[in-house]
């Protein structure tokens, strides 16, 4: 899988898939701008990767946040070709009867309007250079109610329907729009979700959990030709037939 010559913007690249998918890229010869709130790990992410990555803070849920992030990625690198909707939240984790509404929207606001930013900054400049790909990290929670999570399953199921429809106004001008839902992952997501308690997926053990790297190399193997079956589609990594594909089983 070589991405030699092609710039990738990563949200959420601080920590877990999306620092794994920083490494996973450069290792593929790809340009890797790294974007998220905490700018002391992704500076030190950027450091083991070296020249061919640059930081970039940011906050999803504001726009122009995600806009100069963009901007800044066409500076170093002179174009973006791949765009990695990764950033994401679980916590507050709670009851829709007793939900705190301003927590609760800022889950949104990430989740889902974060990945509104992106695509909303990235499509015009992908457009305008003749095409792009543009992953987002799904969950199965956009398919499958949890107990605790509304303010998670609505979000995620809102940023598949994005998925959706920028591949129906992209898909004919060379965008490349997927959703990959990796199951359950181990990272500190997943240390919230124990922590709760609530709903089966907190029962897990940390055994269950598929390590950072997996999700991370199919979203490289999402950026070559043999993902074109699934354009405009979410892929689940529970699918053995999916893993084996990506070349992970
Ligand atoms: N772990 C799982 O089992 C699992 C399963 C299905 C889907 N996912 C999805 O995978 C994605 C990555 O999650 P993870 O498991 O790697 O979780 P994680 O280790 O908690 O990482 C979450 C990342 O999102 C960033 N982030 C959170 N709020 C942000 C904001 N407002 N602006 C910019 N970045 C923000 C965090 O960086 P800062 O705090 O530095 O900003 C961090 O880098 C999420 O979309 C999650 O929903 C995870």
């Amino acid at each position: 899988m070589d991405l030699t010559g092609k710039t990738v913007l990563i949200t959420g690249a601080s920590r877990g898939i999306g620092e794994a998918a920083a490494h996973a890229f450069a290792s593929a010869g790809a340009n890797v701008a790294l974007a998220a709130r905490s700018g002391d790990a992704i500076a030190a992410i950027a450091e083991k990767i070296g020249s061919s990555a640059i930081t970039i803070p940011c906050d999803v849920t504001r726009y122009t946040q995600v806009e100069a992030a963009v901007a800044a990625t066409i500076a170093a690198f002179g174009r973006l070709d791949i765009l990695i909707n990764n950033a994401g939240v679980i916590e507050p984790i709670s009851h829709l009867s007793s939900a705190d509404p301003e927590g609760w929207g800022t889950a949104i606001d990430i989740n889902l309007k974060g990945v509104f930013h992106g695509m909303r900054a990235a499509m015009p400049v992908m457009l305008k250079q003749g095409g792009g790909t543009i992953l987002t990290v799904g969950s199965g929670a956009a398919h499958n109610p949890l107990e605790g999570w509304s303010h998670y399953c609505a979000s995620k199921a809102g940023a598949l329907m994005l998925t959706h429809c920028a591949h129906l106004e992209g898909a004919d001008r060379g965008l490349r729009v997927m959703s990959l839902s990796p199951g359950t992952v181990a990272t500190q997501m997943q240390h919230e979700i124990k922590a709760s308690g609530v709903n089966p997926i907190s029962q897990l053990d940390w055994s269950d959990h598929i390590p950072p790297d997996w999700p991370a190399r199919a979203l490289v193997w999402m950026c070559t030709a043999q993902a074109d079956a699934h354009l405009g589609q979410e892929i689940s990594l529970r699918d053995p037939e999916m893993r084996r594909q990506v070349g992970l089983a």
